[in-house]
């Protein structure tokens, strides 16, 4: 298998600094030395630096939650790509539904974080994914499409395989309800078709395609299993040590 699995824990607005460092050595020390297997932590921006310090000479990777695509300037509350790489991240999510929802985040906007992220040597962890009601009225493979030909749009060859992409079904997400192997596979190899007429076979073969929403150890085999899940974007079981461990073993085990 060419691309190597990956699983990062998106902890979303949790955890104050303390915590986050209690739960990222928790995580270090169990998985800190993986190399079959690439492990992201993705805290909340006040606890970077924190969590770098615990990882820092271990194979676990430190990413973002979010960046603003400007280089700096009057952005009040807003963090820059080079802040982000001062602190050591390495990959930043983008697009995630919660953003695109909560904060009205467009396509164009989510383009320009990418195309920030890219030129700052972050890898961008692009999230893409339908409603319950796009998903019912039959539109899935049009929204992932519109999303992701949005967000990449720009892109260059040489760049697309420092990006990630996740599909997370919004349906999926903090519910409990996964989508079944067969609805995530049938979305991934869509998403991979796409990636193939954008950059071509080779390019889009390497690319890492990630599965979000209600990830958990009992059902992540059956996914990490399909040919086009790369890996997962976790949220709520990412939040304890134990169940992300478990994770990040599961996708050991799919190799
Ligand atoms: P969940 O969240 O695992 O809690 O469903 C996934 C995500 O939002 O990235």
């Amino acid at each position: 298998m060419i691309r190597k699995k990956l699983i990062a824990g998106n902890w979303k607005m949790n955890k104050t600094s303390s915590d986050a460092v209690a739960l990222v050595s928790e995580i270090v020390a169990a998985v800190g030395r993986a190399t079959d297997v690439d492990v992201v932590v993705c805290p909340p921006f006040t606890s970077l630096e924190s969590v770098f310090k615990v990882i820092d000479g271990s194979t676990v990777k430190l990413g973002a939650q979010n960046l603003h695509p400007e280089a700096s300037g009057a952005y009040t509350g807003e963090t820059s790509a080079a802040m982000l790489r001062a602190l050591f991240a390495s990959y930043v999510i983008v697009g995630h539904s919660e953003r695109r929802t909560y904060f009205a985040e467009s396509d164009t906007f989510i383009n320009q974080k990418v195309l920030a992220a890219l030129k700052a040597q972050l890898k961008p962890i692009l999230c893409v994914g339908e409603t319950l009601g796009e998903r019912e009225s039959g539109s899935t493979l049009k929204v992932v499409q519109t999303q992701l030909e949005g967000a990449l749009e720009g892109v260059s060859k040489d760049l697309a395989t420092s990006v990630v992409l996740a599909y997370e079904p919004v349906w999926a997400i903090g519910t409990g309800k996964v989508a079944t192997t067969e609805q995530a596979q049938e979305v991934h190899a869509f998403i991979r078709g796409l990636l193939t007429k954008l950059f071509g076979a080779a390019t889009s073969g390497k690319m890492r395609i990630l599965y979000g929403g209600s990830m958990k150890p009992a059902n992540a085999a059956e996914l990490l299993a399909q040919k086009d899940i790369d890996g997962g974007l976790i949220g709520g079981a990412s939040l304890e040590s134990r169940s992300f461990v478990d994770l990040v073993k599961a996708a050991a085990a799919a190799k």
